[in-house]
């Protein structure tokens, strides 16, 4: 039986919150629209490409949609739901 210490896991690298709530935006239909994940974008709730070469390899999610809407995308990163908001931000 050993008696050393073994070495926890690391933590997977948790998204930036970019806002404790959602972003409300006007989407278009058509539009390929790319949603920050990392949360490290100066554009939110959209990609700005700042996940590049960050360690936690997030991607944004891209996404269209059929009809003109206004929505809330999610601005704290943690939407079971994303790219919308599903109030999840309640719970921080
Ligand atoms: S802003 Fe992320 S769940 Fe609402």
């Amino acid at each position: 039986m050993s008696t050393s210490a073994s070495t926890p896991a690391p933590a997977a690298e948790e998204p930036v919150i970019a806002q404790r709530g959602p972003y409300k935006v006007q989407l278009l239909a058509g539009y390929r629209y790319a949603w920050c994940a990392c949360g490290m974008s100066k554009w939110q709730p959209f990609c700005d490409g700042s996940h590049t070469g960050s360690k936690a390899g997030l991607k944004p999610k891209v996404f269209t949609q059929d009809k003109d809407q206004v929505a809330f995308l999610c601005g704290c990163k943690r939407s079971a739901k994303f790219p919308f908001c599903d109030g999840t931000h309640n719970k921080l």
